[in-house]
Parts: C-alpha cells; sequence; structure tokens
C-alpha cells in the first residue's frame, strides 16, 4: 500500500528518492510522485500514474531551476478518490508553499475539507491527505514555525497517519506518526525517513521508530517531540541484514522469481531453525507460557497458512484450534490457556494490529511475521520470523511456503517441550520438513512442463472452482485466492464434500474444476460429481493427477508441494491474459487501511 520516503540529503534528491520508491514498489501502488526543493525556494513536484521508473523521465527533462537534497516522495494505493495524476502525492497547499505525504486514513477529512473550504481554501484534489496541506498553510500564518504548524495541523486530525511536510520558503522539514509506521535515519549521506526500512536500508546502518503522536523536525540532530513537548531521540536499532542471496533467478519478474525461489528459500529457513525443533527449543526461546489451544488471526493467504499450522496442531497434538479472520476478530471469545498466532508477512496489515488493539488482556499473543522490525512484531509478547528474504511480488507466495513451515515446526516444537510428543516422533516429523525443498523444486518443475497446454485450455473460462479435502482444503484455498488476485478471474475454494450442497450447480460444460488430490479416497467420487455435469478436471498432487507433485501421505503440514502449480497456474494464466502479475489491480503488498 502507500509507502514514504523523505531525505535531506548531500546529494541531489531525486536519486534518492526515486530509488527509494521503487524498493517501496512491492507494497503495490497505482501512482507516485515526488516533491524537491529547488535552488530559488521553491518544489519541483514530478507525480505520475504509471510506474515509478518514469519519474526518472519526468526528472529529466526537468528545465527548471537546480534541485537541491531535500525532498519527499509517496507511492499511493488509492483509497479516497480515483487514480490520477491529480490525486498522486505529494499535494500541495494553494500558494505551493507546502507539500506533503500521508499514509493512513483521515476520519475528519470531509468535516475539515467543509471548513477550509468555507475559509477561502481551493483544493485541487479529492484526496483526504490534502486537507493537511491547508491547515499547515493556515498555521503558518499565524507562527511561520514549520514544527508548531505541524503539530497544531495534527492535532486537529483524527484516523492515521504517517506524513512529512516540506517547507518550501525555508527548506524545513517535518514529519509525523499516529497510527502508521514511520522511521528515521542518519548516516553520512544525510537524514532519512521512510515507512520501511527497505526504501532507505542501502545508505543508512540504524533507524528510529516514530512513536504514535511524535512529531519531529528532520534536521541533522533529528528534534523529536512528542504531544508537543521535546523529548530524547528514541534508541537506535540496527538496519535488518541485506540479502545475502540473489532476488532474481531465472524469471524476469518478482513473482515468477520468488516462485521458483521456494526451495532455496525453505532451506535457508530450515538450515536457521530445523535444529531447534525437535529438542523443544524453538518453543522455549519464545518464553511463552503452555497453551491448549491455538487462535490464528491473520488475513488473506496469511490466514490459509494460519490453517494450515492450526490443524497440524490439532492432527498431532489433539489440541483445539480456531482461525479468525482480523477484520471480524473484535469480539471473538478467548478462551483461558489460548495461545493468539498473529500472522502477518508484513507485519503492518491494519486489520492485525486493530485485531491485536482490541484483544482481551492477559493473553500472549506470538506474531508470525516476515518482518520482525514490523508494528506488529515489535508490539507483541514474543515474535518469530518466517524468513523468507524480501518478497516484492505483490502476491504472496515463498512467505506463503515460510510460515507454514517455520509455523509447523513451531507447533512440533511446542508438543514436545509441554510433554505432548516424544522427540523421536518429532525427530521423523522434522525429517518429512527437510524434505519440503526438494518437493517444491520436483513441483515446480511437474507444472513447468504440464501446465502450458492447460492454461490455454482454460483461458477463456469465466470463474473456476477449487476442490480439496483435510488438509488440501487451505491449499485448495490459496489456490484460488492466487488465481482471483492477478487473474481477475471468479475462483471459489471449498472443502470437495461440501460441493454437492450447492456449488456443483456452477459447473457446466467445460468449467475448470481444480482439485488438490493428497490421496484421499472420497475425492474419487466428488470428482465423478463435476465430471458427469461436463467440468474440466484438473488434479494436482498424487500420482496419476493432471500434475503430479511429491507427496508424503504423514507430511505434518499436509500437501505443501501442490501450491506451486497453483501458485503458477495463477501466473501463467495471468501472463497469457496479458496481465502484470507484479502489478495486479486493487491489491497491495501491506494493506495498511481498514
Ligand atoms: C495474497 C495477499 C494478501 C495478503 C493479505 C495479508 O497474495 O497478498 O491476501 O496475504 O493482505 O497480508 P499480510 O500477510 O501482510 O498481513
Amino acid at each position: 500500500m502507500c509507502g514514504i520516503i523523505a531525505c535531506r540529503a548531500i546529494e541531489p534528491a531525486p536519486g534518492y528518492l526515486i530509488a527509494g520508491l521503487k524498493r517501496l514498489e512491492y507494497r503495490g501502488y497505482d501512482s507516485a510522485g515526488i516533491a524537491v526543493t529547488a535552488a530559488d525556494g521553491t518544489t519541483a513536484v514530478f507525480r505520475t500514474t504509471s510506474r515509478v521508473d518514469s519519474l526518472t523521465g519526468l526528472v529529466d527533462g526537468w528545465a527548471g531551476p537546480l534541485l537541491a537534497g531535500t525532498g519527499i516522495g509517496h507511492t499511493r494505493w488509492a483509497t479516497h478518490g480515483g487514480v490520477s495524476e491529480q490525486n498522486a502525492h505529494p499535494h500541495q497547499d494553494c500558494e505551493g508553499r507546502v507539500s506533503v505525504v500521508h499514509n493512513g486514513i483521515l476520519d475528519n477529512a470531509d468535516r475539515l475539507r467543509a471548513e477550509l473550504v468555507h475559509a477561502g481554501h481551493r483544493f485541487s484534489s479529492e484526496v483526504d491527505s490534502e486537507v493537511i496541506c491547508h491547515l499547515v498553510e493556515d498555521r503558518l500564518l499565524v507562527s511561520d514555525d514549520l514544527l508548531d504548524a505541524v503539530s497544531g495541523a495534527v492535532a486537529q486530525l483524527t484516523g492515521s497517519w504517517a506524513l512529512v511536510v516540506l517547507d518550501a520558503r525555508t527548506g524545513r522539514m517535518v514529519a509525523a506518526a499516529h497510527r502508521s509506521p514511520l522511521l528515521a535515519a542518519r548516516s553520512t549521506a544525510g537524514v532519512f525517513l521512510a515507512s520501511d526500512i527497505s526504501a532507505i536500508g542501502d545508505w543508512v546502518e540504524e533507524f528510529h521508530i516514530l512513536a504514535d503522536g511524535d512529531v519531529i523536525e528532520v534536521t541533522n540532530d533529528l528534534v523529536w517531540t512528542h504531544a508537543g513537548t521535546p523529548v530524547a531521540v528514541p534508541t537506535a536499532i540496527p538496519r535488518p541484514p541485506r540479502p545475502t542471496f540473489s532476488l532474481t533467478l531465472e524469471a524476469d519478474d518478482h513473482m515468477a522469481a520468488e516462485i521458483l525461489e521456494q526451495p532455496e528459500a525453505a532451506t535457508r529457513l530450515l538450515e536457521e531453525v530445523g535444529g531447534r525443533i525437535a529438542t523443544g527449543a524453538l518453543w522455549n526461546d519464545l518464553g511463552l507460557p503452555r497453551f491448549d489451544r491455538m487462535r490464528v488471526v491473520a488475513c488473506g493467504t496469511s490466514l490459509n497458512a494460519g490453517e494450515v499450522i492450526g490443524s497440524a496442531l490439532s492432527r498431532l497434538g489433539g489440541l483445539a484450534h480456531s482461525s479468525v479472520v482480523a477484520s471480524e476478530a473484535a469480539g471473538s471469545v478467548v478462551e483461558p490457556g489460548t495461545l493468539t498466532v498473529m500472522m502477518s508477512q508484513s507485519g503492518e496489515t491494519a486489520d492485525v494490529l486493530r485485531a491485536l488493539d482490541e484483544s482481551p488482556e492477559g493473553f500472549p499473543v506470538l506474531a508470525l511475521v516476515n518482518n520482525v522490525h514490523s508494528t506488529l512484531g515489535r508490539k507483541v509478547d514474543a515474535v518469530l520470523s518466517c524468513s523468507a528474504g524480501p518478497e516484492i511480488g505483490v502476491a504472496a507466495t515463498k512467505t506463503f511456503v515460510c510460515q507454514i513451515l517455520v509455523g509447523t515446526g513451531l507447533v512440533i516444537s511446542s508438543l514436545v517441550a509441554s510433554g505432548r510428543m516424544d522427540t523421536a516422533q518429532a525427530r521423523r516429523l522434522v525429517n518429512d520438513l527437510y524434505l519440503v525443498p526438494e518437493q517444491l523444486a520436483e513441483a515446480a518443475a511437474a507444472a513447468r512442463a504440464l501446465l502450458p497446454p492447460l492454461v490455454d485450455e482454460v483461458r477463456g473460462a469465466k470463474g473456476f472452482l477449487f476442490l480439496g479435502r483435510g488438509a488440501g482444503v487451505a491449499y485448495a484455498a490459496e489456490g484460488a485466492l492466487k488465481l482471483k488476485e492477478i487473474t481477475y478471474r471468479w475462483a471459489e475454494a471449498y472443502p470437495a464434500g461440501e460441493l454437492k450442497h450447492g456449488p456443483l450447480a456452477l459447473v457446466e460444460q467445460g468449467t475448470p474444476v481444480v482439485v488438490v488430490d493428497d490421496g484421499d479416497p472420497r475425492l474419487a467420487g466428488n470428482i465423478a460429481e463435476v465430471r458427469a455435469r461436463g467440468g474440466r478436471i484438473i488434479t494436482i498432487g498424487r500420482a496419476g493427477s493432471s500434475i503430479e507433485v511429491p507427496l508424503s501421505l504423514a507430511a505434518p503440514c499436509g500437501p505443501l508441494a501442490a501450491v506451486v502449480p497453483l501458485q503458477m497456474l495463477a501466473l501463467g494464466l495471468a501472463v497469457e491474459l496479458g496481465f502484470d502479475a507484479d502489478k495486479p489491480r486493487n491489491l497491495a503488498k501491506s494493506v495498511t487501511v481498514d
């Protein structure tokens, strides 16, 4: 979703801003822009509804005064107002003195806008964020101090914000945060701000996080205030290590590269945690109390991964689990002895963070994230990394696999630590996990060889059904989600037994029905029901399937390798239909609004 970068650098700002925005592209966006101070005390604004790269062309074509080292940048994912250059950030006040980038949602924007318009302000966009420019503009007329003006303006806002304000006249820059992540960092290259460390990680070694209610002035010393009072700069956090592995394999787009990278990501993860599973150390090191049931709270792909992990707990340990959609978690009953596992690859999903804020007190919460420094990772009792490495493709792939692997490892480890599983059984299960990288690689090879004609056959289909049984149901759900996200075709997932209770009505001549076949004998009947109505069955799984993938039936995480052909089916169809899988419409990598 929206991403922010800002800099006060020695070198001209556009280089930093555009490179940083490219690092934020993975969050998903539909427009982008930068504002840079110029030698004559004005601000040059460049905006585009195309890719971030096109900003370089706009800056290269700039014939105005020399651009300086201070600037702000933004990638936008539309919430208020359509996708247009006018609605792209940075926004400006009436005079062009104040430029603003903002992440979050202002709940009282309509009322503020009406008041400002009544007072004579002219708005040039439909975006809620523009009110901030005009509020600051008004306040500068009174005190001419940007820090005071921004502090006063944010006191009028309700909702969420991470924002940076640039004053062209003085070259000053002020930032503020409330319920939306923002961090600041200093280095020999300059002072930087970003909503995500990945945007500025090339230029800084450590960073400071803005807490809710902080307003800071971006100088070399960082003037830090909270609720109007100066406070010390918070302790610096070291930047996470840069990835040491290649982000692109033989593919030329991120999602494809990340699908192919899954065996490598799984190997890396197992090297990190594999030795601590059967000893119970993976669980014990978290310092959490023993639990009797698990409640997974998550959205989208993370929710599907959570379902696999929860069912592993029930199957292997006989303990109850529930999966709760994060946006519906408020008010859900939490029984004594429950461990809540909040799963989110980004750790920034607003629905998950809201569910955490609204969780009842006194129950332990574990976060399973791909970024331990994320807002979720910082707010919970214990955090476990799925260590997938940076995932740039908007549609989640390798984080799904790594969440499942580490989550299943955690389940086994907790059962050993609580005396519910002996170490011999745990070792056998861990050995199964060590087979996963090879199984993923084999599944990718099979899919590459066999998918093209199948994709060709179903390219005209309006809708798809995905079926599975038992541990296969969550994978069917993930297959349907991937297909919807990047091909814009309807796709529904069901436990195969449910088909005859209604959804079978959707099957007509040629309707593609994708079955995750983990060898459950009851699937044969469900497949026959579809065939009898002319449906086009594609099976993924056991020997004899349309695409065979290696499965070990006792595997603690079910038919995990089947997800690779499912991901590749969605990607192959997207490519066939001419869609950019790395920039899917209406989908963001970090969904930071509720
Ligand atoms: C799926 C996808 C979304 C996310 C969902 C949760 O490809 O990208 O469904 O899974 O928005 O995101 P996280 O895991 O970051 O909380």
